[in-house]
């Protein structure tokens, strides 16, 4: 990085898409037909809740990066003690409105932080989340994320990470900033590969526990004309989407389609004993 990373843009940059598109494109993909955002969402919850237990009550929870809370809600909702972690107050406001909207207000926390340097204490959370953040954070950021994330999950605890699949054909040229924008933005493909050295060095296993190539390959093959598709076919599509994510979510996340379709991983990271 040439240039200095400045958390001030960047909590500028992400507090001011909040306010520019509806809440699901603020922190998915912002110019992407609202249905694929959906069924996204949808894979993302539906795999977090497969590789959580049923009950989450008694349970610490952080989510770094939490945006507006789709996923610190969801841990909520489980019955864990939530500290949502963002550098943007617009989508910590945005978060705590939801939270009292669904009566689980109670159970949330939110902390106003960079997420590489967190105010909180070693070992003190047994499922720390962090979804969408590390592609937006430059490589030496994105680093010291980590290892505070390691530093405060328990030793029996988990850490769930969503991250890019870099062998996907569909992603292959995309995401390739060297530096942060002007307007504060910053994003670049983070792969499997990264991941798993930086774990190796902090002494943690990772683990894929799913993947998405069939909404991936639709993902790819509608975001090029789905301005142009009617609403008579769009419920078509929709079944379609719907279709794909039940697919993905009972496919082995290890598979070779997966491995070359795939446009994201849910892992799983725990500390080596
Ligand atoms: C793409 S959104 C993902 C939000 C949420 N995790 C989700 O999946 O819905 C990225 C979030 O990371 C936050 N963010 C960006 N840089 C950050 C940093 N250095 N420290 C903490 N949060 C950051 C942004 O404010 C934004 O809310």
């Amino acid at each position: 990085m040439s240039k200095k990373y400045s958390k001030e843009a960047a909590a500028r940059f992400w507090s001011k898409r909040l306010k520019s598109t509806d809440p699901l494109a603020a922190v998915l993909t912002y110019n992407a037909p609202k249905i694929l955002n959906e069924i996204y969402d949808k894979w993302e919850k539906e795999s977090l809740k497969m590789a959580l237990s049923h009950s989450l009550a008694g349970k610490k929870a952080l989510d770094i990066g939490c945006g507006t809370g789709r996923i610190s809600l969801a841990l909520a909702k489980l019955g864990a003690d939530v500290t949502c972690a963002d550098l943007s107050a617009a989508m910590l406001k945005h978060l705590k409105l939801e939270a009292r909207k669904r009566k689980v207000v109670s159970r949330i926390i939110t902390i106003n932080s960079s997420a590489d340097k967190l105010p909180l204490d070693d070992n003190s959370f047994d499922i720390v989340t962090c979804f969408g953040l590390l592609e937006h954070l430059p490589p030496p950021v994105r680093r010291k994320t980590m290892i505070e994330a390691f530093r405060v999950l328990k030793p029996k605890g988990k850490m769930l990470a969503v991250v890019n699949n870099s062998r996907s054909v569909f992603l292959k040229n995309s995401y390739t900033m060297k530096e942060q924008q002007r307007n504060g933005y910053f994003v670049s493909l983070v792969g499997l590969k990264w991941l798993e050295k930086i774990c190796e060095k902090q002494r943690m296993k990772v683990k894929v526990l799913a993947a998405n190539p069939n909404y991936a390959a639709m993902y790819y093959m509608l975001s090029n004309s789905a301005g142009s598709i009617s609403t008579k076919s769009q419920r078509g599509i929709r079944e379609i989407l719907r279709q794909s994510l039940k697919k993905d979510l009972g496919a082995a996340s290890t598979s070779k389609f997966s491995s070359i379709l795939a446009s994201h991983f849910l892992v799983e990271l725990r500390k080596a004993n």
